[in-house]
């Protein structure tokens, strides 16, 4: 049996519910691009909420963390991850939390106590020094010498800057054939962790202010990869059976062994499994220049270059290939992988299409710079991502290789200076745009968002601005789609937006940083065109956008909105016509 079905089959016996994981993309947090913990679709219950499972709930969650995304390559970084995780939601607390881990480690996994080593945390102002976690472990047979008390960088845990949180503690393995030292130092690399605990008794806002929750929680996260790695005796994830099969693939593909290409091998297989999911998921990502979709691109292009690295023919179908394998491997856990297969296989091949056809070119121009200088002014940099599809991340990757610096400020000059431009274009080519402002078209303006917002419930979370135009006569609207939508779509939306506008809902308007636009959700096409200090209209809960304004102060002001016409605008775009009567 896999460790995935151990681990659940453990906790469920233990008075546990399985949860499904999570969409990677999170349904209702827009603070982060992607899921990085198993408790993160679980806030709202560490808060208080009551969960529609129960109290005591275990799961393994789809995690993506992309902190890392340049140490992909070496023997344990990984940008998609499966957490193992179970969470108590004030039911119980330290002693029974940590006599379920010790007794799975060590029963379930027949790991011997002797391999493992513990941290606590050593307490602050607010919480005292752990010795009930201490002396738990120690009633269960970890001695005292392997017991560390270790303060707030090490024991204590938050997602990001804020949210429920507390001190933890933290599970190691010795992973070394050398004797294990009596003594625990947590400084030790041959000591690795696997699994951490967290009692999460509160919660800290974006301004460092701590409280304490309705509920003392607990919340666990164990690393798959890395446990499954512990387990089969290597120090090298890929090496583990969870790889295999993509190695075995990959190695027939490219008629290369692992060994001697161990880099770029890692760094093809890694990001053909995450892009696969992200593909996958729910919220249908496309590869783009924005957010989730640019993360998506990044990670499909350099697997492409890290192929071609090896040698491999980047015109055939190998990401699809190795794709299937992917797809095989998880859909029995990952019901969307099946679903969606077509999808994921149709991106890829899209995406390497567009690239294939310029990297070749792209890197010609690298080469004959490289050959002069050392250096990668923005213009050249600008050309490389606007002719030859060059995210700024991977001309910054191929200069340091040849030890070269790139101005990156040079570069979004001219990325701004760019987006201006074709701003400039399309406004004097449609009189209309942000010119006019009188009350009527400020009508328009806030109506295109709730139209921007229905849109995207009714057709899918896909949909975003690719083009407006305000007259006083009607607003215009341009959307990715790839149907003409029905009768019953448009009066959908035509109602969602009349009951916004029902709702009476207050439109407010707030500066920010640009930073925090966007870290707060905030709708915007393209990040880099804007200015650092933004301002944000929101319209209650249903949208958030990025935008000069104007708009009316209440959705009430609007009147009566009807859609006149909806038509193509060209291949996979659609356009509204609408009126406010
Ligand atoms: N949420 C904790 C972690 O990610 C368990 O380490």
């Amino acid at each position: 049996m896999n460790l995935k079905d151990l681990f659940i089959n453990y906790f469920v016996s233990k008075g546990h519910k399985q949860i499904p994981s999570a969409p990677i993309v999170p349904e209702n947090d827009p603070s982060v691009l992607f899921n990085t913990a198993g408790m993160q679709p679980l806030i709202p219950y560490l808060m208080g909420e009551p969960h529609p499972y129960g109290k005591r709930l275990c799961d393994y969650q789809k995690c993506v963390r992309l902190t890392d995304l340049e140490e992909i390559g070496d023997k344990t970084h990984h940008t998609f991850f499966e957490m193992l995780g179970n969470w108590s939601l004030g039911d119980y607390f330290k002693k029974e939390s940590i006599g379920y881990s010790f007794e799975f480690l060590t029963s379930v996994l027949k790991i011997p106590v002797e391999r493992l080593a513990i941290t606590v945390y050593q307490g602050d102002e607010k919480i005292p020094r752990d010795e009930i976690s201490a002396e738990r472990w120690m009633e269960l047979g970890i001695k005292k010498e392997r017991i560390a008390f270790l303060g707030k960088e090490d024991n204590f845990w938050i997602p990001g800057d804020s949210g429920p949180c507390g001190g933890d503690t933290e599970i190691f393995y010795w992973r070394s054939n050398d004797q294990i030292p009596e003594k625990f130092d947590p400084e030790d690399d041959r000591w690795v962790e696997i699994w951490n605990n967290v009692f999460m008794e509160f919660y800290q806002d974006d301004k460092g202010n701590v409280t304490e929750l309705k509920q003392k929680n607990v919340d666990t996260g164990m690393g798959l990869e890395r446990v499954v790695a512990v387990l089969e005796g290597v120090d090298d994830n890929y090496l583990t059976s969870i790889w295999q099969p993509l190695k075995e693939k990959l190695e027939l593909i490219s008629g290369k062994t692992y060994q001697g290409n161990e880099q770029a091998m890692r760094i093809i297989m890694d990001h053909v499994r995450t892009s696969v999911f992200i593909a996958a998921d729910p919220a249908h990502i496309k590869p783009s220049n924005t957010d989730q979709g640019y993360i998506l691109r990044r990670l499909i292009r350099r697997a492409i270059r890290y192929a071609r690295k090896i040698d491999m023919d980047i015109h055939s179908n190998f990401l699809e290939e190795l794709a299937l394998v992917v797809i095989d491997e998880y859909q029995n856990y990952y019901s969307e992988l099946k679903e969606n297969k077509d999808i994921v296989l149709d991106v890829l091949k899209q995406e390497q299409l567009k690239f294939s056809k310029t990297l070749e070119k792209g890197l010609k121009i690298f080469e004959k710079v490289a050959q002069n200088s050392s250096f990668i002014d923005g213009e050249t940099a600008f050309h490389l991502y606007d002719t030859f599809g060059f995210p700024i991340e991977l001309t910054k990757e191929e200069a340091k290789l040849r030890n070269m610096e790139v101005d990156e400020e040079g570069f979004n000059k001219r990325f701004l200076e760019h987006q201006e431009k074709s701003r400039t274009a399309s406004k004097g080519k449609f009189k209309g745009g942000l010119s006019g402002n009188s009350e009527i078209e400020t009508k328009y303006h806030t109506a295109t968002h709730l139209l921007n917002a229905a849109l995207k419930k009714v057709i899918g979370p896909d949909v975003h601005q690719l083009g407006s135009n305000i007259t006083e006569e009607r607003l215009r609207f341009d959307f990715p789609c790839d149907h003409k939508l029905t009768e019953e779509e448009k009066e959908k939306v035509e109602n969602l937006v009349n009951e916004w506008i029902m709702e009476e809902i207050p439109v407010e308007k707030e500066t920010m940083s640009k930073e925090d636009a966007i870290k707060s959700g905030a709708e915007c096409m393209f990040i880099d065109k804007y200015p650092d200090e933004v301002t944000v209209y929101k319209i209650g809960n249903v949208s958030k956008e990025l935008c000069g304004g104007p708009h009316v102060s209440n959705t009430k002001e609007i009147g009566h909105f009807k859609i006149k016409k909806e038509e193509s605008s060209s291949s996979g775009v659609r356009r509204i016509k609408a009126v406010i009567e």
